[in-house]
Formats: structure tokens, C-alpha cells, sequence
């Protein structure tokens, strides 16, 4: 009877081992044993560029107006995604590549304008959430009766397949939760940042750039938004859609709150902080 438990209890441990073997593998690797690729995406040149010249064996290749710069970062495949500006081009761009490259994992970087006045130029946003501030409905009001942007109210478009104009559940702010084991990784290498301070905080996207700082400070007090950009939000609903790994990571290039002036410069600055994201991770799935 002894040995028949000592057996069973046996073959609980392999079986057990096995599950873990099976759940932690398929992260980093297909289904034939390849390296899945790490995606970093930039939507403008100036984004998405410098980052590229810095990988090895770089093979470039185009689907639609996107470009995929493939290549080798510390011997582990990274493709970095020049998507172009946007929801609709970063939306796409992220599907095209999960299908095409089955990334392990999807960094949305570039530039943003600040929400916090206590944010200056050159300090970085790790997106501890992303969020789509273009998702809203309007109050009812008849002819004549004006705008009143004030008073619109956030939709989830995510929240039902019913309509999200009737759907009192959809009345609500939808965030997207950044990776934790990215966030790590970006948190571990914050030290080697000089040119500002790198925070957790919340990306708010949309198509669209506000210079109107009242309606900069709703958003700010609404969507407790540290920053606008015009595309993580996009990146992360898709990035969500097929359970792949998502941060978004933002550098503060002006900031409409306390007079910070546009500076095109810190989009380099990011891409150069986010290099030592990406090598962190690296190490961190290698050591796995
Ligand atoms: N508002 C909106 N987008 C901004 N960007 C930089 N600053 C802002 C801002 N204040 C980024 C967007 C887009 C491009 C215009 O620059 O993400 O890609």
C-alpha cells in the first residue's frame, strides 16, 4: 500500500513539473522551440529610427505603410515597429505583427505631452495603465442647446457586444493594466536614466493633441492621466485582445501644464532608456 502512495505521489510531482514546464515555455518560445521576438514600436521615424541602427542583422521588411526593423539584440530577436501616428496605424501595425512575428512580449514607445504639472520635458511615464481619452458619449441636447464637453462621459466600447450608446455598463473608464514583469524590467534599470525621472503613471491616447489646459486638467482629474500621446491605448487593446504582454513607455516631449517647451530630442532620449528596458527583460528571459 506504501509503495502503491510513494508511486502515485510520484508521478504527481512529474506531472506537476511537466504542467510547469509546459505553462512557462510557450512564453518565450513557439511551438517548435524558436525564440518568440520582443516588439518595440515607434510611431514616427525619430521614434522608432535610432533604436532600429542599434540592433544587429537587421532585415527590414514592409506590410502596408508599416516597416519591421528585425534584428538581434544581445543574440535574442527584437523587431522594432515603425507604425506611423495613431490609433487606427498603431491598432493595425499590432495585429500585423502578433500574426506575423508572435511577439513574447510589446513596448509602445515615443513622445507625449504632459497632463501633470509636477512632469517636465525629458522625464519619462512607465504606463502602469493606458487609456483611450477619445472614447466618450455625449449628454443629450437638443438644438440649439450647445456643446458641452464637460459633461461627456467615458464609453467602453470594450464593456459589451450590445450598444454601447444604450449599455449603462458601458458608461465607464476602460484602462489597460501595463505588464508587471515588463514594468519590472523598467523599473530595475531607472538608474540608468539621467535626463529626468522615470514614473509610474497613466498614457491617455487619442487622436487628438489638446492645447487647451482647462480641458487638459479634466482629463488629468477625470482619467487621473499623467499623459496624452496618440497611440498606446490602441496598442494595448489589441496587444490585450490576443493576451500578449503590454507596456507603454512615454517620454514627456512638451507640457502644455507648467510652459514646457516641444523639444524633439527626447524621442532619442526614450529610445535610448528603452534599449535598457528591453536588455533587462532580455536577461531576465534568459536567466529563465
Ligand atoms: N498630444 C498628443 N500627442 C502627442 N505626441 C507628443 N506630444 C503630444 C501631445 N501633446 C505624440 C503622439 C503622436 C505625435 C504627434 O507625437 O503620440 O505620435
Amino acid at each position: 500500500m506504501k509503495k502503491k502512495l510513494a508511486s502515485i505521489a510520484a508521478i504527481a510531482v512529474m506531472s506537476v513539473s511537466v504542467l510547469a514546464g509546459c505553462t512557462s515555455a510557450p512564453k518565450f518560445e513557439t511551438a517548435e522551440g524558436a525564440q518568440k521576438p520582443i516588439l518595440i514600436q515607434g510611431p514616427m521615424p525619430i521614434e522608432a529610427e535610432k533604436f532600429a541602427q542599434r540592433l544587429d542583422k537587421v532585415k527590414v521588411e514592409k506590410s502596408g505603410n508599416f516597416v519591421f526593423y528585425k534584428g538581434k539584440l544581445d543574440k535574442y530577436p527584437v523587431i522594432v515597429a515603425k507604425t506611423g501616428k495613431g490609433m487606427e496605424n498603431t491598432a493595425a501595425a499590432t495585429a500585423i505583427a502578433i500574426e506575423k512575428y508572435d511577439p513574447a512580449a510589446i513596448i509602445n514607445q515615443g513622445t507625449s505631452g504632459g497632463h501633470d504639472p509636477s512632469l517636465n520635458v525629458y522625464d519619462i511615464v512607465l504606463g502602469e495603465r493606458t487609456v483611450n481619452i477619445g472614447s466618450l458619449k455625449t449628454g443629450h441636447l437638443e438644438e440649439g442647446e450647445g456643446i458641452e464637453p464637460t459633461n461627456w462621459i467615458p464609453m467602453d466600447l470594450m464593456a459589451s457586444e450590445g450598444s454601447a450608446g444604450e449599455d449603462p455598463d458601458a458608461e465607464k473608464i476602460r484602462y489597460f493594466e501595463g505588464d508587471e514583469n515588463l514594468l519590472a524590467a523598467a523599473n530595475a534599470v531607472k538608474g540608468k536614466y539621467t535626463k529626468g525621472k522615470v514614473v509610474e503613471g497613466t498614457i491617455g491616447s487619442a487622436d487628438l493633441w489638446n492645447n487647451e489646459v482647462d480641458r487638459i486638467n479634466w482629463f488629468h482629474e477625470n482619467y487621473e492621466t499623467s499623459v496624452e500621446e496618440m497611440e498606446g491605448a490602441a496598442a494595448a487593446q489589441i496587444a490585450g485582445a490576443y493576451d500578449v504582454p503590454f507596456l507603454g513607455i512615454r517620454v514627456l516631449s512638451n507640457n502644455k501644464t507648467n510652459g514646457g517647451k516641444y523639444d524633439p530630442n527626447t524621442a532619442a532620449a526614450n529610445q535610448d532608456y528603452v534599449y535598457e528596458v528591453v536588455k533587462q527583460y532580455i536577461s531576465e528571459i534568459d536567466g529563465k
